[in-house]
């Protein structure tokens, strides 16, 4: 970036000066790795691959396309596209953003932070060749592949993080709990999944077995990516809230939710490995109900439904609404979380398939998706730059958080009406949920592409500042 470009990025970060970000210190954060490419490549692989198969393999059962099989290897391509390519990438790429300005430290191993980006897309990329490919020999071969890469890219993300946020001089605090933790959990993550790669490989499998793919996607949706939501919110919005900033209560809610994660994710190992026992599931059971009053807890530190005071720039008010809906969908998964955790619980069996699917679409769609859009739009500055050229723009923030709003709920609400809507109509919801989720990240896609371009016009506008002594 040159440095009239750092200039811009700066000055434009309104709301995270709202937000009571530290000012500079020194400006070593001038030299952060490029989170527009991973921005980029993240709403690449949302509108290209996760949303398209999303509404793809529902209309495959509803028309009657006679994938059979297919479903399911394409099933878990969409998965692990939304997560580790839409989410995860999304995600890596804001963290490196915000970590130096947080703990007021450089980011550690940074050509490592570079690394990430390129291995973690091909591993998404050969996912999403490999599984709807077939069961071949190179299918197999590349499935493999995507798993070490996997791996490696979490390794390298890990480093940075832990290497950034556990230095004695940081000052992340609580934040630096949640991060910390998501770091460790993306590792879990990358190392389950390759396990289970090769597993799928050695059977001569193009599907990894639901049962066996349970804690890896536990660990996923929760470990890494509630986490750390949880902790860029409990940070942001008590400040944009009037609030005192959690300390004691966010490093306690970090460590609950980790907690609850490993648990469920070692009873989930074994009971994908064959273990059976009333106890095993009723633990399980249990700690997939945790998630409920650990939700609860996490709605109540991060404050956004109870502010002392309103710290928002007028242009910005309209993207509040977007992360008091993220957190009212954190509350109904949540709640759902807690009622067929609890029901598990009582008869002592499998919390049942629909119910977690609901749960995973709630915080996938609702959360995260929801969480992208609006924070991305507080605290980018391409999208600052945008409000102080059109502070009175309300509807792309409007329209994405009604669009994802609609989505999500059809989606939810198609997992929850399976016990009584057993026929493939069921399928109509989800692909219509597709098809609006994939609207609302194409708007936000083309709106951040537009912004960027804006900015790098107006960048290359300014005249050179002098060389400092
Ligand atoms: C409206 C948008 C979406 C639709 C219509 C959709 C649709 C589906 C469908 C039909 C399934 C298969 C369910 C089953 O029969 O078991 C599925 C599974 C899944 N979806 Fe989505 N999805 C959407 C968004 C998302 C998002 C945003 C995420 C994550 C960020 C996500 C993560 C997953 C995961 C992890 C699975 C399980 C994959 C596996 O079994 O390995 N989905 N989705």
């Amino acid at each position: 970036m040159t440095h009239s470009g750092m200039q811009v990025s700066q000055s434009a970060q309104i709301p995270l000066a709202e937000a009571g970000e530290p000012p500079s210190a020194g400006g070593f954060w001038r030299h952060d790795p490029p989170y527009h490419l991973f921005i980029l490549s993240s709403l690449a692989f949302a509108v290209l691959a996760g949303f398209t198969l999303a509404i793809l393999a529902p209309l495959s059962i509803v028309l009657e396309w006679g994938w059979g099989r297919r479903f399911m290897p394409l099933i878990q391509a969409h998965g692990q596209a939304q997560i580790l390519g839409f989410v995860g990438l999304f995600i890596i790429g804001m963290v490196y953003r915000l970590m130096p300005r947080f703990s007021g430290r450089p980011l550690s191993f940074p050509a490592l932070a570079w690394a990430s980006w390129p291995v973690l897309s091909l591993a998404v990329v050969l996912r999403l060749i490999a599984q709807p490919a077939g069961e071949g020999l190179w299918q197999r071969t590349l499935l493999v592949s995507s798993g070490c890469l996997g791996l490696l890219a979490a390794c390298a993300f890990a480093l940075v993080v832990m290497g950034t946020l556990l230095h004695r001089s940081s000052r992340a605090d609580a934040t630096g709990y949640f991060f910390v933790l998501a770091a460790a959990f993306f590792v879990l993550q990358a190392g389950i999944n390759l396990e289970l790669v090769v597993l799928a490989a050695r059977r001569g499998s193009d599907v990894i077995r639901p049962l066996e793919a349970a804690p890896l996607l536990h660990v996923q949706l929760y470990g890494f990516i509630a986490m750390f939501i949880l902790g860029v919110a409990s940070r942001a919005i008590p400040s944009i809230s009037g609030l005192p900033r959690p300390q004691v209560q966010a490093k306690a809610l970090a460590l609950a939710l980790a907690a609850a994660v490993l648990v469920f994710a070692i009873a989930a190992l074994l009971v994908g490995s064959g273990t059976r026992s009333e106890a095993l599931l009723r633990i399980e059971a249990a700690s997939f109900a945790a998630l409920g009053p650990i939700f609860l807890a996490g709605v109540w530190v991060v404050g956004i439904f109870r502010p002392a005071a309103n710290r928002l720039a007028g242009a910005s008010q309209h993207h509040i609404w977007l992360l008091r809906a993220t957190f009212a969908w954190l509350l109904i998964a949540g709640g759902m979380s807690a009622y067929y955790g609890v029901r598990a619980i009582a008869g002592g069996e499998f919390i049942p398939a629909y119910g977690v699917d609901a749960v995973r679409h709630a915080v996938g769609i609702g959360v995260a998706s929801m969480m992208i859009a609006g924070m991305a739009m507080l605290i980018l500055p391409e999208f600052a730059i945008r409000r102080t050229r059109h502070p009175n723009e309300r509807w792309p923030a409007l329209a994405i958080l009604a669009l994802l709003s609609a989505a999500a709920a059809l989606r939810v609400a198609a997992a929850v009406a399976t016990p009584h809507w057993q026929n493939t109509d069921r399928y109509w919801p989800m692909a219509i949920g597709g098809m609006l989720a994939e609207g609302a990240l194409l708007l936000f896609a083309a709106l951040f592409v537009i912004s960027l371009i804006q900015k790098n016009a107006m960048v290359a506008s300014f005249p050179p500042r002098p060389a400092r002594e």
